[in-house]
């Protein structure tokens, strides 16, 4: 039997996992089945059905292993890599970030309670936001969060907080620094358009205004500038960029101790794709920052990134099970699956495109057939793979879609009144469940029918 080349054939990087398309742990049983972290797929989903997330623990700590080993390595000044929860927010998720020493992105205060749930110090979290509620600022100052000024109105909000708690308040501001990054490409622009952080513009006027207030202590900048981004100069910039924002607060008697410069660096989810290592990202960005130190003769700050993707995309893959087929002769197979755009709205929203094979045939043996790949939900555009060659692919058969422990879980919803598939973690052969699966009935718990209706059926 004529064996196709496929994907998991490929050399897996230990080091770096999202230079990867699967989890590290993924190997292959001598009978052809599919395992990750040494647990077989097949033996899983008997057990917790599917749809079924799944994230590997241990690509999960090399990711987070990677970042803080390379800034120890090229960055002589205090660093911590701050996991943006964004990508995927669990009680679990934040206790393992948490238990690696890196700290926390937070959004909400969804995001906020659940970092503090899973065990991540108050002082390692960030909060940001360009709309943050009066109530959400109050939570973070309360709990000595540190707050990302983005905007007037939170800063105003938050001198008025310091003022009538005659308390200094420690402030980092977000600023858009002009650099525009598109996956393959980027230009930088005099300003550019966002709804997140000050203008660079702005910039004077608002050290101006900051020392102006009373008890706000401006220690840091914040930039980001992009995501799944490949290429590394975007990043070289942002560090120089960064430096000379330092030297201008500093003619305001501003003294800048933090410099967060974000996330973004991509990961491998189809074999064009070909991201820097995470050591290559973090020496580019430290040498860059230290270089410009060194030129204007400024003390080290400390160097902050916060990395969402990288971090917990390889690790996750979705299991789903394949059901109806449709073929239109001279056009396409469909063939249905029992997830979609509710677990993974990426594909509709984005047109991402992933990496798949069949739990029981991952080499592809003896394909010669093309699926497209669709989804369950009422929407013509869920699909989520618009053309992959499967063998033998049957209903019952299962399909793992790789790369998928980012934004996909975080970014799911009930559409079709679906409910949301359980996660597990995986490790040495064992499965833990980390997020319980809902059911029909769980989504009906916040519907309300008012009394008069009650009556008048
Ligand atoms: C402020 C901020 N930080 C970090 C991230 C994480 O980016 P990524 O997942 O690409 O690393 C994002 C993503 O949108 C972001 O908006």
């Amino acid at each position: 039997m004529e064996e196709k080349k496929s994907f998991l054939k490929q050399n897996i990087d230990f080091d770096s996992p999202n230079k990867n398309i699967v989890p590290i742990t993924t190997s292959i049983s001598s009978d052809g089945k599919l395992y990750v972290g040494g647990c077989s797929i097949e033996e899983l989903v008997k057990k917790y059905d599917s749809p079924l997330y799944i994230l590997d623990e241990i690509t999960l700590r090399k990711s987070c292993r990677a970042y803080k080993k390379a800034l120890e390595k090229y960055y002589p000044g205090e660093s911590l890599p701050i996991y943006a929860s964004k990508a995927n927010s669990s009680i679990f998720m934040s206790n393992l970030v948490a238990s690696e020493g890196l700290g926390l992105d937070a959004v909400s205060e969804g995001e906020l309670l659940t970092a503090l749930k899973g065990g991540v110090p108050n002082e390692k979290i960030v909060f940001h936001g360009n709309n943050k509620s009066d109530k959400e600022i109050e939570f973070a100052v309360r709990n000595n969060i540190n707050v990302i000024v983005d905007n007037d109105y939170d800063l105003e909000r938050l001198e008025e907080i310091s003022n009538s708690s005659n308390r200094d308040l420690e402030i980092m501001i977000r600023f858009t620094p002009g650099i525009e990054c598109h996956t393959h490409e980027y230009i930088r622009t005099g300003s550019f358009d966002s709804k997140f952080g000050f203008g660079i513009e702005y910039l004077n006027t608002l050290f101006q205004r900051i020392s102006n207030t009373k008890h706000l202590k401006l220690n840091g900048l914040h930039a980001h500038i992009g995501s799944q981004i490949f290429e590394l100069d975007p990043h070289k910039d942002l560090g120089e960029i960064m430096v000379s924002v330092i030297l201008d607060a500093k003619k305001y008697g501003h003294y800048i101790k933090k410099l967060n410069v974000g996330g973004g660096l991509g990961i491998k989810y189809i074999e064009d794709d070909d991201p820097p290592s995470i050591d290559e990202w973090v020496r580019t960005i430290s040498n860059s920052v230290l270089k410009a130190c060194e030129k204007h003769n400024l003390d080290l700050p400390t160097l902050l990134c916060e990395p969402g993707r990288s971090i917990v995309s390889t690790a996750g893959i979705t299991i789903y099970k394949v059901g109806a087929f449709k073929k239109i002769p001279g056009i396409r197979t469909y063939l249905s699956v029992d997830g979609g755009m509710s677990d993974n709205p990426r594909p509709i929203t984005y047109q991402s495109s992933y990496s798949a094979c069949l739990v029981s045939n991952p080499f592809n043996i003896n394909s010669k057939n093309k699926f497209t790949i669709a989804g369950k939900h009422c929407e013509s555009g869920d699909v989520l793979f618009k053309e992959i060659e499967l063998a033998n692919c049957k209903t019952g058969d299962l399909i793992c879609v790789f790369g998928t422990g980012a934004y996909n879980n975080s970014m799911s919803s009930n559409y079709n009144r679906i409910p949301r598939p359980a996660a597990l973690l995986v490790c040495d052969g064992e499965a833990e469940i980390i997020q319980k699966r809902e059911s029909p009935l769980d989504l009906l718990k916040y519907d309300v029918l008012p009394d008069r209706f009650i009556k008048q059926n």
